[in-house]
């Protein structure tokens, strides 16, 4: 079950309006009708994964009444970490003094948090933690090409983070389903800077170091993707989409957010969306949705909440949760 949650955003905010003064051709009206998003938290100097990482994740463990000592496991989903090697979620153990915790990272993208709560979920079942913290983490505007409209205005970087322990009276994850497509992993993806493609003057001229999307196809890929992780969910789950009481989706662009909805059958009202105030955050964006929608009272006891995301792969899946 999901004991407790934390967040954590930048206090920097970049407003639509603010990419004219950096010299990106682009509008409020654009970007707000094309996606949704009006703002988005931008880290700073004093930013990092591990920092907001940390702070989402003391949120979290004070909600779920966790000391750091009790962490079995650290599962840090991320695809912007601080370094390259080792993995963010040893530098979150570091940083929270995490001593007892296994740490590692998963990297599946936009869809991390709901691969990590999975694997929480996965070292539960296998009797080898009891209380698991993931965190879904990025900086994402440190691998943004800020000379691209297509991309830069969509991203932004924050944190969330989640206690998973093991369910008990009927509160837990009722179905998990992760899906995966390598083949097309060139419609959103960072062609240097890995072992192929090190990183070279060029490679930072030509912009192959950073994120590259062909947006129009990873849209159609993500409407269809998360319509599938939605119905694979609440089939398992043996539930209609009557019996959830909230989506909460990835937070990519309004559009995707309402056809997924649409295709769900379940109202705009019943859909968490906050897309509009962080932009994109990748795998931080659901676990931050979800602290909101703790701490608003949008989820009560014995809510059924739908998780559904989608990702850089291409990744998806979704969770059914009672809470
Ligand atoms: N401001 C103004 N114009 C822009 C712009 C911006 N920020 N970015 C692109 N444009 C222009 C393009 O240059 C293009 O102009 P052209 O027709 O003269 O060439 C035009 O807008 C349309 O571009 P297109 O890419 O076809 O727009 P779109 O309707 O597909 O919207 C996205 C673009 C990126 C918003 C949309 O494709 C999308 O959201 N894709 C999914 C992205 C995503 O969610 N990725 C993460 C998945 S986890």
């Amino acid at each position: 079950m999901i004991a407790g949650t934390g967040r954590s955003a930048p206090e920097r905010v970049l407003t639509n309006d603010g990419f004219a003064a950096i010299g990106i051709e682009t509008s409020d009206e654009w970007i707000r009708e094309r996606t949704g998003i009006r703002s988005r938290h931008i880290a700073g100097p004093a930013d990092s994964v591990t920092s907001l990482a940390a702070a989402a994740a003391r949120g979290a463990m004070e909600a779920a009444a966790v000391n750091a000592g009790e962490l079995d496991s650290i599962v840090v989903a991320t695809a912007s970490p601080d370094h390259l090697l080792p993995a963010a979620a040893v530098e979150l153990q570091a940083a929270l003094g995490a001593s007892r915790a296994a740490a590692f990272d998963v990297n599946a993208a936009c869809a991390g948090w709901i691969f990590g709560v999975t694997v929480a979920e996965g070292l539960i079942a296998a009797g080898s933690a009891e209380t698991v913290l993931v965190v879904g983490a990025e900086t994402l505007t440190r691998i943004t090409n800020w000379k691209d409209r297509n991309t830069c205005v969509l991203f932004g970087d924050g944190a969330g983070a989640s206690i998973v322990k093991r369910a008990s009276r009927g509160r837990g994850i009722l179905s998990a389903y992760t899906r995966s497509d390598g083949t097309l992993a060139k419609l959103l993806w960072r062609p240097a800077g890995g072992g192929v493609n090190p990183v070279t003057p060029e490679a930072l001229a030509d912009g192959t170091f950073w994120i590259h999307m062909q947006g129009r196809e990873v849209f159609k890929h993500a409407v269809r993707s998360m319509a599938d992780a939605c119905d694979r969910a609440l089939d398992a789950a043996k539930l209609s989409s009557d019996s959830i009481d909230l989506v909460i989706p990835h937070q990519a662009n309004i559009r995707i957010i309402e056809a997924t909805a649409k295709h769900a059958n379940v109202p705009m009202d019943k859909v968490y969306v906050n897309i509009d105030r962080y932009g994109n955050t990748s795998a931080a964006s659901i676990p931050i949705a979800l602290d909101e929608a703790m701490r608003t009272g949008r989820i009560g006891e014995g809510a059924t909440v739908l998780f559904v995301g989608f990702g850089a792969g291409f990744t998806w899946g979704s969770l059914v949760v009672r809470f």
